[in-house]
């Protein structure tokens, strides 16, 4: 079938036409997050690109990146009560783009943070320091949501895009907490309290965990002087 063929199809039947039409403008959108995910994964590699030049170590261990699945974009506008449409996840979603930094030690995450935050093209709309106050089941992480521009044809887009910034253990953590929190009917699980003070307790361990190697990492101080 030809491309005019399938477009007379589509033509045919309005429904389908607003249709493809609404998918196209949503693929379109997710391509733009996408494209804002490079574009702060950029300015990320060149700093620990520079830091380890001149220190010798390299202060991200590693970067991941996600685009919200769209049954999830669909589902969380659904809670908060709008209909689903390319105008609303721009209005109202700050994590359909989203950059998950993790670092060695604790103050290689403010390191990162600042140094996104002083770099004029970026404007930080919010920052939950979950470090500093961790949520009571014992989740750490500095979350940014920033605003950073990226330049298509049709002009300069500023593009939402969610940061997680954590160390490996905050990471190792949240990720199991994560995986048992998903399987389905834990909560209703017997013993399911005490899964969750275990839970507490070992982010306390990894707290200290955190604390020790910084502790180290600042007595030793040769990271900085190489
Ligand atoms: P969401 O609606 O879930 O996006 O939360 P929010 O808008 O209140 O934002 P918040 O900054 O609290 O959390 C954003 C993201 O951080 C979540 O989508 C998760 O990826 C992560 N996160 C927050 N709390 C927890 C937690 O208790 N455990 C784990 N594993 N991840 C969490
Ligand atoms: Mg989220």
């Amino acid at each position: 079938m030809t491309k005019e063929e399938v477009e007379k199809l589509w033509m045919d039947n309005p429904e389908s036409m607003q249709f493809l039409k609404n998918a196209t403008k949503f693929y379109n959108l997710m391509m733009m997050y996408r494209c804002a995910i490079r574009e702060i994964q950029t300015k990320l590699e060149v700093l620990d690109d520079e830091f380890s030049v001149e220190n010798n170590r390299n202060p991200i261990s590693f970067i991941k990146t996600r685009i919200k699945k769209p049954n999830s974009i669909y589902n969380k506008l659904q809670k908060m009560g709008h209909d689903f449409t390319t105008e609303n996840i721009q209005t109202y979603l700050n994590d359909v783009a989203g950059v998950r930094i993790v670092c060695a030690f604790i103050d290689d995450i403010y390191m990162i943070s600042d140094l996104i935050t002083q770099q004029d093209d970026i404007k930080v709309i919010e920052v939950k320091d979950y470090i500093k106050n961790p949520k009571p089941n014992g989740y750490r992480s500095y979350h940014m949501i920033v605003e950073i521009p990226v330049f298509f044809a049709k002009g300069k887009t500023p593009m939402r895009v969610e940061l997680q910034i954590r160390t490996n253990g905050m990471d190792f953590w949240a990720t199991l907490e994560h995986q048992l929190r998903y399987k389905k009917g834990i909560e209703e699980m017997p013993g399911y309290e005490e899964i969750s003070e275990e839970l507490l307790h070992s982010a306390r361990v990894v707290i200290e965990a955190d604390n020790e190697m910084q502790r180290i990492k600042d007595k030793i101080g040769m990271f900085h002087e190489i």
